[in-house]
């Protein structure tokens, strides 16, 4: 038994542990959470899960145009500065940085905020030049934020939030806990998750049941309150508050490429993620003054916003390896069934 397993033993012998709490020990202890340890899980080969970042800079590339559409409508500041919170590796920065050219790139400042060690040993190594140049920065999450002008942006930040997972059973609302037999669905006063629930529902029916993350007031204010005027956009797993609870969502598991619900084996080391409630997102985002908040799937994004008559065009005189990597990409963000279907952005816009 891992150190963190035994621990949660102990506690569970006193009393059952509600998932949230399991969720936020794997992920975040900080001597053995699996974000808090030394080597990444991420890639293809004998790790647990790939981001879109890893078929290729697709992404990245559309990011920047977004991005400098930004800068065109703020009027073009000297200085434009990209917050990505939970940047991991440092990919989708490289790709961003990579992409950009001209006045845009002299302007463009971007900041990794990830404690994640792992990660950040990545990040220095794949933001290197951007480093040195003083074109990229990274920076710690206690770390405070002085007011600036630009955006903030995330790839899978809030999935990776600890988050407690609610149902209703006909007749009143129950929480998944781990109690000494195993995982179990506990009566509890819901609060505030209960009467969003039910808001967001037009009649429960029993096995409805969705996802509550405690800590994402507190992360959306910390995040959008000093941006004074720019973009918002997040790329995460997730649904509108009301198909969330239809389907009633639950923790998952990826390890070694699979998923299961098995979110309270293997603590620390395997990753857990939670479905982002949009409508939630879109609500607290809206109360930071946000405006203009929408999210679409990953997919239609991608096909709204990348040049892809021009790309094609230029793919087409690349060497066949390079050309058919290309390709690969876009298919995977934009083919129902892809990781673009099982994605959404979401933007808003301040000032
Ligand atoms: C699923 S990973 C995504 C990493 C990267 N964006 C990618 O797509 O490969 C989630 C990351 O969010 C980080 N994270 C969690 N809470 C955070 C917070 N409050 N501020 C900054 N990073 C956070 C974790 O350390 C972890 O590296």
């Amino acid at each position: 038994m891992n150190p963190l397993q035994s621990r949660l033993a102990a506690r569970v012998a006193e009393a059952p542990v509600p998932a949230a709490e399991v969720m936020a020990l794997a992920l975040y202890d900080p001597d053995h959470g699996y974000y808090r340890r030394a080597e990444g899980p991420w890639g293809f080969d004998g790790k647990d899960y790939y981001t879109a970042l890893d078929l290729g800079p697709l992404l990245g590339q559309t990011l920047a145009l977004r991005l400098e559409a930004a800068w065109e409508r703020l009027g073009r500041p000297a200085r434009f500065t990209a917050l990505e919170p939970g940047a991991g590796r440092g990919w989708l920065g490289r790709d961003l940085l990579n992409a950009v050219s001209g006045p845009f790139a002299e302007a463009l400042v971007y900041v990794h905020r990830d404690d994640n060690p792992a990660a950040k040993m990545a990040a220095k190594t794949a933001l290197a030049p951007f480093l040195a140049a003083n074109r990229a920065r990274l920076a710690a999450e206690t770390e405070p934020l002085e007011p600036f002008l630009g955006c903030v942006f995330s790839n899978e930040l809030f999935d990776a939030l600890p988050a407690q997972p609610w149902r209703w059973d006909g007749t009143r609302w129950v929480r998944e806990v781990l109690a000494a037999e195993g995982p179990e669905w506990q009566a509890a006063e819901p609060g505030a998750a209960g009467a969003w629930f039910t808001q967001h529902s037009d009649g429960l029916e029993p096995g409805d049941g969705s996802l509550w993350c405690e800590a994402l007031p507190g992360l959306v204010h910390d995040l959008a309150a000093p941006l004074t005027a720019g973009l918002f956009l997040t790329i995460d797993y997730g649904e509108s508050a009301a198909r969330l609870l239809a389907k009633g969502a639950d923790l998952r598991r990826f390890k070694a490429h699979t998923v299961d619900g098995k979110w309270h084996e293997d603590l620390g080391e395997a990753d857990l993620t939670a479905d982002v409630d949009f409508t939630r997102l879109a609500h607290l985002l809206e109360g930071q003054g946000l405006k203009e908040l929408a999210h679409v799937e990953l997919s239609k994004w991608i096909r709204t916003h990348a040049p892809l008559d021009e790309w094609g065009a230029g793919w087409m005189a690349l060497p066949e390896a390079q050309r058919l990597k290309r390709m690969e990409n876009l298919l995977q963000l934009t083919l129902p069934g892809q990781m673009g279907s099982r994605f959404r952005v979401l933007e808003g816009w301040k000032g």
